[in-house]
């Protein structure tokens, strides 16, 4: 690793400089600079086990070399666009810690409309609600809103041996395990095997959407690193909404039982109409912070 800035990197570097080399790096592999400080300060925290504002408190202060090299390691590992959460092997989601690691989607901060919207849902009852999930991943939603809402109970399926393993991780890890059934297969084949005693009021899914032609302009974390299969789905990106809508009829549902599925960029029309054929109604679409529709939810009668 070459000297970079006022202090002989590795050594002899106090926080600040640490830092200011660390972006300086992310900055030469191509990554873009608001990125980049994120990191810096993701990747300082977790190394040093400082919160943000001891950092700048310690701004001065020499680091130690043992952090100084794993920061080094660190830099290494993303010089092969391996994306930093893996190698730190943890994000956070909606607040919540979570393990992630090659082979699991790296949960994104879009997906918290759609917890959103799920915890509203089952906020307005005042019974004890059964969710299904598809497609659980890290566990990112399950997880949270098993953690939210103690009268909760989930089923959720997940085609990825690696995905399922980091749920289940996460699940222990919040101490929600016990609500949470976790099927660890494709839920294609495994829907149609759950008891008649399963009755859900909420349907939830944060399917693969990316269109295949849309994945091969990703950033090289996404395409070199996250599971294809978390990701891609057919020529249009609407390939799994397609099943999933064809089999949720034969499920057993309560009432007023819920639908709620995030989608990608220009896919809310043509998902409503699908949705709406499959008997859905009350159909909405909510947007996510940055003001893209994200959520296509349905509130009953199929
Ligand atoms: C976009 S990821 C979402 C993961 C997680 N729910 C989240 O929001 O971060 C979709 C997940 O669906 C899983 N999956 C894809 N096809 C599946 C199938 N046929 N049956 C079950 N799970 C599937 C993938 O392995 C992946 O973990």
């Amino acid at each position: 690793m070459s000297s970079n800035g006022p202090c002989d990197w590795p050594q002899k570097c106090t926080y600040e400089e640490a830092r200011a080399h660390f972006v300086a790096t992310l900055l030469g592999f191509g990554i873009e600079q608001q990125e980049a400080r994120c990191e810096a300060d993701l990747a300082l925290q977790h190394v040093t086990k400082l919160a943000a504002h001891e950092l700048l408190l310690n701004a001065k202060t020499r680091l130690p070399d043992a952090d100084s090299q794993a920061l080094a390691a660190i830099l290494e590992k993303r010089r092969k666009r391996v994306p930093l959460q893996y190698v730190l092997g943890e994000t956070y989601f909606c607040g919540l810690k979570f393990a992630v690691g090659p082979g699991v989607l790296i949960p994104r901060g879009d997906t918290e409309t759609l917890v959103l919207a799920a915890s509203e849902f089952i906020k307005g009852r005042d019974i004890s609600t059964s969710l299904l999930e598809v497609g659980a991943g890290s566990g990112a939603i399950v997880v949270t809103l098993l953690k939210l809402f103690p009268q909760l109970v989930a089923t959720a399926f997940e085609i990825s041996p690696q995905a399922a393993h980091f749920c289940r991780v996460n699940a222990i890890c919040h101490g929600v395990a016990e609500r949470l059934t976790l099927i660890e297969d494709d839920y294609l084949e495994g829907l149609a095997k759950l008891a008649p005693s399963n009755r859900f009021d909420l349907f939830l899914s944060n399917p693969p959407y990316i269109p295949i032609d849309v994945a091969a302009g990703l950033a090289p974390e996404v395409i070199g690193h996250e599971p294809r299969l978390a990701l891609v789905a057919g020529v249009d990106g609407l390939g799994f909404y397609r099943n999933f809508a064809k089999l949720l009829p034969g499920l057993e549902a309560t009432a007023h039982a819920a639908l709620m599925v995030e989608f990608g960029d220009g896919q809310g029309e043509s998902l409503t109409d699908l949705f709406g054929e499959s008997g859905w109604c009350d159909l909405h679409i909510l947007s996510d912070l940055g003001g893209r529709p994200r959520v296509l939810t349905s509130s009953g009668c199929r």
